[in-house]
């Protein structure tokens, strides 16, 4: 506690490039190409800024636009989801819990989405757009999320990153923001 330590020394500077260099967040998503749904890692046009608003002063907050309505969801563990396309283009907020989605012809290990600090994933494979993707509950835990189809049927303004979901790697940018501006 007296000094610091190079992990927090780490993460302060990582933190101080922050400021001069914007963060954006990098989110997974269900896209489609040709017919058939695709998994992609997006990064939103929206930077990371620090909040001036009460309660969270000092912390950082990235827009994700307008919202159509919400829904509270809670999938019992190992639950098969089957194939299906996105009811509406929009966000899913995993909460607890394990999601695997894969796409025909995509990388068979898909992708696995934790519920938690990385569970935000946008679906965007809506229905005469593609086959769908298939999703399944493995966890030994039920899964919980939020699904937030967005205003008028939008999709954040964004830059696909590549294909396939995001990497460790690409989400841990979060890990310096809570180091604080
Ligand atoms: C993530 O790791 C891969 C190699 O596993 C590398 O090619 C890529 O550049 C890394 N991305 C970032 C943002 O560090
Ligand atoms: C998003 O990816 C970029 C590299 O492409 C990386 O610099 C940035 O830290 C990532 N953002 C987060 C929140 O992890």
């Amino acid at each position: 506690m007296k000094s610091t330590s190079p992990i927090s020394a780490f993460w302060l500077l990582a933190a101080t490039l922050t400021l001069t260099t914007a963060i954006k967040l990098n989110i997974t998503a269900i896209g489609t190409s040709n017919g058939k749904s695709t998994l992609e890692c997006w990064q939103l046009d929206a930077p990371f800024e620090v909040s001036n608003a009460a309660g969270t002063k000092g912390s950082v907050t990235a827009q994700l636009g307008d919202v159509a309505s919400a829904s509270f969801l809670v999938v019992p563990a190992d639950f098969d989801g089957g194939l299906h396309n996105a009811p509406a283009n929009q966000w899913v907020m995993f909460t607890s819990g394990l999601a695997h989605i894969t796409v025909s012809g995509g990388d068979s290990r898909g992708a696995y989405i934790e519920g938690g600090e990385f569970g935000l994933i946008f679906a965007a494979d809506i229905v005469g757009l593609s086959e769908g993707h298939y999703t399944t509950y493995p966890g030994i835990t039920e899964t919980t999320g939020l699904q937030i189809p967005t205003r008028d049927g939008s999709v954040p303004a964004h830059q696909v990153v590549r294909s396939g979901p995001c990497q460790c790697n690409e989400t841990e940018g979060l890990k310096a923001l809570a180091a604080g501006p």
